[in-house]
């Protein structure tokens, strides 16, 4: 192993000259103390460190002697110094220790207690809202942002089109206008890092503390952690199987903040009359309304249902997408579709942030949408989607129907099991993980007083033969912990 850095760590104070090996010595054990360079690291040569560092080459000299003297380095003749292996019982002199909880803010504080449940590569099933990742059009994939990469040069070099690069905004509008019922434009497009970049971007703009928000219960606790952390109050709009339960919050809330084409986590789609009396109310208290379309395009029965901003004519329907669903997760793209005067002013906000994403993702994102690659893509995985839902339906009320009952919902790339009893639902999902089953807690949605206790289970990464081995061993999971 070579270093092939310069030692940028290494600081020299010139105004004391004299001990200039001194400083050097002592900032490379540091180094190799705290294992930063690791034993077996090959330092610079004296020669290129004299030139890194701009010091005289005796200097750097003295300083390596020093240290092979020591035992921490091993010098080579006509090859580079090495860093020996250290007793164990060398350990770096520690910082000195800090509280770190009693230096962070407010919105700190909230920020680091909020929960986050990523998961483990390769732990597909039933990793809750997880796509397929074997059907994906890789090669399409790599083809594309190798073409992008190459041709870059000029137009995606420089941190330009903060707001999203324009040919790929001009397709997501067109995405949207054909297949979600909205009408927009490219300029009311902005591209952001996923969903949770917009939710935190809204909550930072949109939000002053003690605000309150309206936030479905259950709710996605992703959006309900950003607008915590912005030092929200947050409010429940309860959901059940009858829908949303608009029974208006003691104070107006300043956000509502809604997934009404596929309730996460519970898979409801608002019915007409509650999406017109949600709009109605927040023109009546001027709140903004988030509608986090998530999941939309998965829709196994019945007729699609157009989003809450088509029909929305007061501009008050801040609109979210994805692209976690129908592509993959780490992509990290998402977008907003706001007013079009507001843009502006987020392109600012994001600026401050620093939260736009990579232009060379967005330019390949752009060419697999207007190649058609995507629409293609779409439609075989609705194919692939329905079997393996209906497989995943079958097999879990023919192993766990002893335990939970499955709730039968139309859209979403995930279901929920209710308990038949009241058992702890984070101690079996923690049991099941330890098997290799990845399900999520439904308890975990609930912030308000009186939850459902049962698992979110995602279908759609697993293949039958991995779906019917997981469900065993959930059957089993459920045996050991529920009896
Ligand atoms: C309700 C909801 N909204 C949005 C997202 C997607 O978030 P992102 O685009 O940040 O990955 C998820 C992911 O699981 C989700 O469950």
């Amino acid at each position: 192993m070579t270093t092939a850095f310069p030692i940028d760590g290494i600081v020299i104070d010139r105004s004391i000259a004299s001990n200039l090996h001194r400083q050097i010595y002592s900032q490379l054990r540091g180094l190799i103390e705290r294992r930063v360079l690791p034993s077996g690291t090959a330092l610079p040569s004296t020669r290129l460190l004299t030139k890194d560092l701009g010091v005289g080459r005796n200097t750097v000299i003295a300083a390596y002697e020093q240290l092979a003297l020591e035992g921490y380095l091993l010098m080579r003749r006509g090859s580079p110094p090495l860093v020996m292996d250290l007793p164990s019982t060398v350990t770096a002199t520690k910082e000195p220790h800090t509280e770190i909880g009693s230096t962070l803010s407010a919105r700190g504080k909230i920020m680091l207690a909020q929960p986050h449940h990523h998961g483990s590569p390769g732990l597909l099933a039933f990793h809750p809202g997880l796509p397929d990742s074997d059907n994906f059009p890789f090669t399409t994939w790599s083809k594309l942002l190798g073409k992008r990469a190459k041709l870059a040069r000029h137009d995606l070099f420089g941190t330009y089109h903060i707001g999203g690069y324009p040919p790929l905004c001009e397709a997501i509008a067109r995405y949207l206008t054909a297949s979600r019922g909205m009408t927009c434009t490219p300029e009311q497009i902005v591209i952001t890092n996923g969903a949770q970049s917009a939710f935190d971007l809204l909550a930072r703009i949109l939000i002053d503390p003690g605000d309150t928000v309206w936030l479905e219960e259950p709710g996605y606790y992703g959006a309900g952690s950003a607008f915590l952390s912005a030092g929200a109050n947050l409010a429940p709009l309860h959901v059940s199987d009858h829908g949303w339960d608009l029974v208006p919050p003691p104070v107006p809330p300043r956000l509502i903040f809604v997934t009404p084409s596929c309730h996460q986590p519970l898979g409801v789609t608002m019915p007409m009359e509650q999406r017109l009396n949600l709009i109605h109310m927040a023109e009546r208290w001027n709140s903004w309304i988030i509608e986090d379309d998530y999941d939309s395009e998965y829709r196994f029965q019945g007729q699609p249902i157009p989003a809450l901003h088509g029909i929305s004519a007061s501009n008050r329907v801040v609109y979210v997408g994805t692209f976690a669903k129908i592509l993959f997760p780490a992509m990290r793209l998402g977008f907003l579709v706001v007013p079009e005067a507001f843009r502006e002013g987020l392109i600012s906000a994001l600026s401050v942030t620093g939260q736009f994403p990579p232009l060379l993702t967005q330019a390949a994102l752009a060419d697999f949408i207007n190649e058609g690659h995507f629409a293609r893509h779409l439609r075989r995985m609705r194919r692939l989607y329905a079997i393996r839902r209906q497989y995943f339906m079958e097999t879990c009320e023919e192993y766990l129907s002893p335990w939970l009952r499955l709730r039968r919902t139309e859209s979403g790339i995930q279901l929920v099991g209710l308990f038949h009893e009241n058992h702890d639902d984070k101690a079996v999902a923690a049991a099941a993980r330890d098997y290799g089953v990845n399900v999520s807690p439904l308890s975990i949605q609930y912030r308000h007083g009186e939850v459902q206790r049962g698992l979110l289970m995602g279908f759609a990464a697993a293949d039958e033969k991995t779906t019917k081995k997981a469900m065993g061993k959930l059957r089993d999971v459920l045996q050991a912990t529920m009896g």
